[in-house]
């Protein structure tokens, strides 16, 4: 099976034709409670080729009709990275993720769902409406019966305030339930997220099913934010990518669990610490995840054998090449004999080959990481499912002490910006894009680990290191 890449035009610009909110609340925002997809009818009254190249319908169709009808997952954008979903209803579609991603069987997977209604009907464990076109169902069985909200009232000012958008909650899991088992592993919750990407909503919608979908990348790889990097990763094991361009945000959602005292983070993501504590409830919100994986061993090993989040524990985020992140940032790559050293060390196991090192800046970093190098130019990175990643490559030749190319090393240069959010945007990008130019070791300049998105770039760059400098 060849993987396919189906672009869906439209993607990102104009989401008015992906879908709408049905109703809306007295000061005019959306209630989130319906979703509704046009139906086909529109497009097939004006049947010319033309216009249905342009549906950007039709591939989310043909994908929802893969996800209805088959057990082979398909992967789809979503604002934070792309994931690789199934019907979360359905045990076979289910371990379908699990074999396409070689994932670990204990860890769960995070349902999304296009709407409240949509959450409200799995929490009630009532059936899915046969079809999510306009004018059916109008939100009549989404449950909400006055105070009587199946969603935990812990949760509302969260809903209100996050979603649509990076935020996955743990809810009770219903008895019976109308989630595969595979889904939650062993929990006895459930994490649950509405994307903000209307595409992603719009699939969701037009499965007639919650999705169960984890990031669409092999287990370990660093998350996939084109459509390319999934191919890169899964081809031939799953029919087909829809491509809606580069993930805005670029790093996963936070997850929280509220049912507990106080409230924790399990995973910090694109909504920081300290947003969650402005809302009702959450002032107290407490961080129970570690940075640093169990891999090393020792004490900390042994405190992570039971995290909360159990996709926590494993080694992730990982390209080939061997990550050396500088915690602090410091104002270049550490001291030149420490780094010339370093390189020695990783690029002798290449014996005669070329040697690459990779760079990666945020903000205070020259170019290069101040490394010595020649030749320094901008290299064009494009292809089919690139989307933009908002940054450029630069290769040139790293010179030796003496000034001179004796290093036999290329240096491969990408600069993510001062920016955190940019940073975020470009990150799992640039340690792929280092890897397929066949960096042997990265140096990553660290950002300040405060507030916000900061947290999700140093713990994803704590687990994909295999060297922190402070
Ligand atoms: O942004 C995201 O969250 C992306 C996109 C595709 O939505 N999805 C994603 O899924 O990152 P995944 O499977 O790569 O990560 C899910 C994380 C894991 O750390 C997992 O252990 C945790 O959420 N998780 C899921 N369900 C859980 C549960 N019931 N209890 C504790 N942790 C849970
Ligand atoms: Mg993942």
């Amino acid at each position: 099976m060849k993987t396919r890449i189906l672009k869906v035009p439209l993607a990102g610009k104009d989401e008015s034709a992906l879908g709408r909110w049905a109703t809306t609340r007295p000061d005019g925002t959306a209630d989130l409670n319906t979703w509704e997809v046009p139906s086909s009818s529109s497009s097939s009254s004006s049947p010319s080729p033309a216009d249905n190249n342009d549906d950007p319908l039709e591939p989310l169709r043909e994908a929802a009709h893969l996800l209805r009808t088959t057990a082979t997952p398909v992967a789809f954008p979503t604002e934070t990275v792309y994931g690789l979903g199934a019907d979360a209803t359905r045990s076979a579609a289910v371990r379908g993720i699990y074999s396409a991603k070689g994932r670990p069987s204990d860890n769960p997977l995070i349902v999304h769902v296009s709407d409240l209604a949509m959450l409200r009907r799995l929490l009630l464990n009532l059936p899915s409406p046969s079809s999510s076109s306009p004018g059916e169902g109008e939100g009549e069985e989404q449950g909400e019966r006055g105070g009587d909200d199946p969603i935990p009232a812990i949760y509302h000012p969260l809903i209100t305030r996050f979603w649509p958008g990076p935020l996955t909650i743990l809810l009770p899991l219903p008895s019976p339930s109308p989630l595969a088992p595979e889904v939650t592993a062993t929990q006895r919750t459930f994490g649950a997220r509405m994307p903000a990407s209307a595409l992603a909503r719009s699939l969701i919608a037009l499965a007639c099913a919650p999705l169960a979908a984890p990031s669409a990348n092999a287990s370990t790889r660093p998350s996939p934010t084109t459509a390319q990097h999934v191919r890169d990763d899964l081809d031939g094991k799953i029919e087909l990518v829809l491509d809606g361009g580069a993930c805005a945000v670029g790093v996963e959602s936070t997850v929280v669990d509220g049912l507990c005292d106080p409230p924790v983070v399990l995973r910090p993501g694109g909504v920081g610490i300290e947003e969650l504590r402005r809302c009702p409830g959450w002032e107290g919100v407490v961080k129970a995840y570690r940075d640093r994986v169990a891999a090393e061993g020792g004490r900390e090993g042994e405190e992570e054998a039971a995290p909360r989040a159990p996709g926590m524990k494993y080694k992730h985020y990982s390209p080939r090449a061997r990550v050396v992140l500088f915690e602090s940032g410091g104002d270049k790559v550490g001291d030149g004999d420490e780094v010339r050293t370093l390189v020695q060390a990783e690029t002798q196991k290449k014996g005669e080959k070329t040697r690459a090192v990779g760079v990666i800046r945020t903000g205070r970093w020259p170019v290069a990481g101040g490394l010595e190098c020649s030749g320094l130019g901008e290299v064009v990175v494009d292809g089919e499912g690139e989307g933009d990643t908002g940054f450029v490559v630069k290769e040139g030749q790293l010179l030796g002490e003496d000034g001179t190319e004796t290093a036999a090393a290329r240096l491969l240069d990408v600069d993510l910006g001062g920016d955190v959010k940019g940073v975020a945007h470009g990150l799992f990008a640039a340690l792929r894009e280092l890897d397929r130019r066949g960096a042997d070791v990265i140096f990553v300049e660290g950002v300040n680990d405060g507030d916000g998105i900061a947290a999700a770039v140093m713990n994803r760059l704590r687990k994909a290191a295999s060297d922190i400098r402070t």
